[in-house]
């Protein structure tokens, strides 16, 4: 239990300095997630006026809870900050994203912002993305064809997932392994397989910078 605890201590830290960012009268995107969770408390208990915009229910659910605006996104239409969790991050800022199944909405939302800044715990950062697995959000069409796609793309294993996306699509998990070196290569080619609503790959070019919690304390890592 302890470690968890600690782990805890460090999404919470990384959280709360995010929303540091968040000034009166910006227009945020809120992730999703037990990291961001905090950064969407620490917002609410600072009180700044600020338009929000949540990628999904469960970020929508605690942030109206809490007392923020949630509109929803072309309400907003542009956005000055978004602010997310990830489940890997590689050096150049590349990211593995979608273990809580919101991953096309964080990505519509993420590229909707003038700056995107990822919170984390030091646990995500890995050398190489793919040993965690690569969220997809597919289609309920044929999802057996996009697994084969998949597969000739070098996963060795593909899994849907019990619960669905708030899109109501399918959740899967295609496993490369801790091999993709190159992000862009492999997401171009999710991207091309039809029935592929959305990946999980998001570029380090897309991120402002990344706020890390250690036991050391707190860094930023930009490119
Ligand atoms: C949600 O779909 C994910 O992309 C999360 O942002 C990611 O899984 C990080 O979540 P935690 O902060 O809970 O680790």
């Amino acid at each position: 239990m302890a470690a968890v605890d600690d782990q805890d201590a460090l999404k919470r830290a990384a959280g709360v300095h995010a929303a540091s960012y968040v000034t009166d009268g910006m227009r945020v995107g809120l992730g999703t997630g037990s990291t961001v969770r905090f950064t969407i408390e620490a917002i609410a208990a600072a009180g700044v006026d600020v338009d929000c915009t949540a990628t999904s229910v469960q970020t929508r659910d605690l942030a109206v809870g809490l007392g923020l605006r949630v509109v929803a996104p072309d309400a907003l239409g542009a956005l000055d900050l978004a602010i997310d969790g990830a489940d890997e991050v590689d050096p150049a800022l590349n990211l593995t994203k979608g273990g809580g199944g919101a991953l096309t909405r964080e990505k519509v939302v993420a590229q909707m912002a003038a700056r995107f800044v990822v919170v984390a715990d030091e646990s995500k950062l890995v050398d190489v993305l793919g040993g965690f697995g690569t969220p997809l959000e597919v289609l309920d069409f044929a999802p057996g064809a996009v697994e084969a796609r998949l597969r000739d793309l070098g996963a060795a294993s593909v899994s849907v997932r019990d619960v669905r996306s708030d899109n109501a699509n399918l959740l899967v998990d295609a496993r490369f392994g801790a091999t993709i070196t190159d992000p862009v290569a492999l997401g171009t080619s999710l991207s091309a397989i039809a029935g592929v609503v959305e990946h999980g790959l998001f570029y380090g070019d897309t991120v402002e910078r990344v706020v890390v919690a250690g036991t050391s304390g707190i860094r930023e890592l930009t490119r």
